[in-house]
């Protein structure tokens, strides 16, 4: 299906440019007219995502990290968010909740765990060498339908 509209980002691997991804995110979305709790759910997610790229992909050294957002009917909203890092051995490994490679720098080994939970549909395609994509899939309600809900 033909996306309605997309936006693609491209950053250096800073930490510094977490708040400004999942922020510009955000601002992306808001022409959903999306429920506040629905806008924080996808800008934690992004979060996630993007540090992973950032302390993982790129562990010791600084690269390019692409965020790109597709808006498709019905308020679908798929985000990827991409690294040309290190990639990941065992993708169903590091997906388990508490599994880290980094226990020294007090990672919980949750960020997957909490990507799935507030998506609809998480998928984490990875090379060894060649880098990370990882898409997230939520539909997301406009303010009137999640007002509507609670009437
Ligand atoms: N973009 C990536 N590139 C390379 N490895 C990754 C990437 N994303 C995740 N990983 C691997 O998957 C593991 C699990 O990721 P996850 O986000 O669930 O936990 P974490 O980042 O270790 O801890 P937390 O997110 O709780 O701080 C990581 O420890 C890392 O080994
Ligand atoms: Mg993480």
């Amino acid at each position: 299906m033909k996306a309605i509209n997309t936006m693609r980002l491209t950053f250096d691997s800073r930490s510094a440019n977490e708040s400004f991804a999942r922020t510009s995110v955000a601002a992306f979305l808001c022409q959903l007219d999306p429920a506040m709790d629905e806008l924080m759910d996808i800008k934690t997610a992004v979060s996630e995502a993007v540090t992973n790229a950032i302390v993982h992909g790129y562990r010791d050294c600084i690269g390019k990290v692409t965020v790109t957002t597709a808006l498709y009917e019905n308020h679908r909203v798929v985000i990827k968010v991409q690294d040309k890092g290190c990639g990941i051995e065992d993708i169903a490994k590091a997906r388990e909740p508490l599994f880290t490679t980094a226990p020294e720098e007090e990672r919980a080994g949750l960020g997957f765990a909490v990507m799935e939970s507030l998506t609809d549909k998480l998928r984490v395609s990875s090379r060894p060498g060649k880098g990370t994509t990882v898409t997230l899939e939520r539909q997301i309600r406009s303010k009137d339908e999640a007002h509507e809900q609670h009437r």
